[in-house]
């Protein structure tokens, strides 16, 4: 039974928009050897991971998702994906659900759809990829092809038009095949600061379902520009580069943690970092990329238990600056 403690988080976090997803058995943290310092063991993950709601449906996405880029782009080598095995079955057994690719991320969509369907995995996750670097209805639409035989599905969760690549004509074509079935969800992506005034220019001109854009402690733009245009225009929105593509997560890998961090359950500086990004309510789920188990173990922790509130926030800002 939950203690009071945890009882009066969960309904706060109920209170204030953050559902929690159906608890899933995930024990693969390894025990803390009776000798280790109690301070040094790993805490194991407690489920359920919070969700929260994609304003367009009211459908609940687990706080933590995937990325791919890097990680799963490996190939065929059998060795090279047995970890990508573990890393993918880590994320399904704790109740993630959404994985982001896209098919210019070299070999990741043929690793991951070939590792999803080992799994028998399709049914319990939500996939979103990519119209990338293609122009015209013709090209998109042969790519979104190659992208369904490439994931073995015949239908994917969101479509994305990648870095605002001929915007116009790719988000056309993807609300076409939003009204076949083909996609639940349409959206745009940009990665980095300065492209966030085009990226909120082409969100009221297109008012897609979702948006991806880059945020982080030290990279806090998306505060400004794009989180209060979703909550205007109802948009849904993912978060990419959380740890700066590992760079923040190396830069603090020697201090030591705030002594508040036990506080909010969290016991890395990558977890600490997420809940971070999670924090503002506008934002729906962030998608860290890893090619390690125990770094997605690690950061499923951060979709569990109480997020930063405010002083929290401005003491990781200055930590990382
Ligand atoms: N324009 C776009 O649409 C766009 C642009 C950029 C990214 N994205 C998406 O966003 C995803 C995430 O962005 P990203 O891959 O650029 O970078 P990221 O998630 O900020 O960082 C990934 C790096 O962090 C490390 N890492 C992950 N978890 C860790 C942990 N718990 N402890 C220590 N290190 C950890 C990983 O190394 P290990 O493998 O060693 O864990 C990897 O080197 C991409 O994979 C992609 O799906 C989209």
């Amino acid at each position: 039974m939950a203690n009071r403690r945890e009882f009066i988080s969960t309904a706060t976090l109920t209170a204030a928009g953050i559902a929690l997803a159906p608890l899933a058995a995930c024990s693969q943290e390894p025990a803390a050897s009776a000798a280790a310092p109690a301070a040094a063991a790993p805490k194991p993950f407690k489920g359920p991971l919070l969700t929260r709601a994609v304003p367009s449906t009211g459908e609940k996405i687990p706080v933590i998702g995937m990325g791919t880029s890097g990680s799963f782009e490996v190939g065929t080598d059998a060795a090279s994906r047995a970890p990508l095995r573990e890393v993918l079955d880590t994320f399904v057994n704790a109740g993630g659900s959404l994985i982001d690719t896209a098919p210019t991320y070299s070999t990741a969509e043929d690793v991951l759809g070939d590792l999803i369907a080992d799994a028998k995995a399709r049914q319990k996750l939500f996939i979103a990829t990519k119209l990338s670097r293609v122009s015209g209805r013709e090209e998109g639409l042969a790519q979104f092809n190659d992208s369904l035989r490439r994931l073995k599905t015949d239908k994917v969760e969101l479509l994305q038009v990648h870095n605002l690549g001929d915007t116009a004509a790719q988000i056309a074509l993807a609300r076409e095949l939003k009204q076949q079935g083909k996609t639940r969800y349409v959206g745009l992506t940009h990665y980095r600061e300065d492209g966030q005034a085009q990226l909120a220019a082409e969100m009221r001109q297109h008012k897609p379902d979702w948006v991806q854009i880059n945020y982080s402690p030290v990279s806090r733009g998306a505060e400004k520009t794009i989180f209060p245009l979703a909550r205007e225009l109802g948009i849904a929105v993912m978060i990419n580069r959380a740890f700066e593509d590992g760079r923040l997560i190396s830069q603090m890998r020697d201090k030591p943690l705030p002594p508040w961090a036990a506080e909010v359950g969290a016991d890395s500086w990558a977890q600490l970092i997420l809940k971070y990004v999670l924090s503002p309510p506008e934002v729906t789920v962030v998608i860290p990329a890893t090619s390690k188990s125990r770094h997605q173990l690690d950061n499923l922790k951060a979709g569990t238990g109480q997020l930063l509130d405010a002083k929290q926030r401005d003491a990781l800002v200055a930590a990382m600056a």
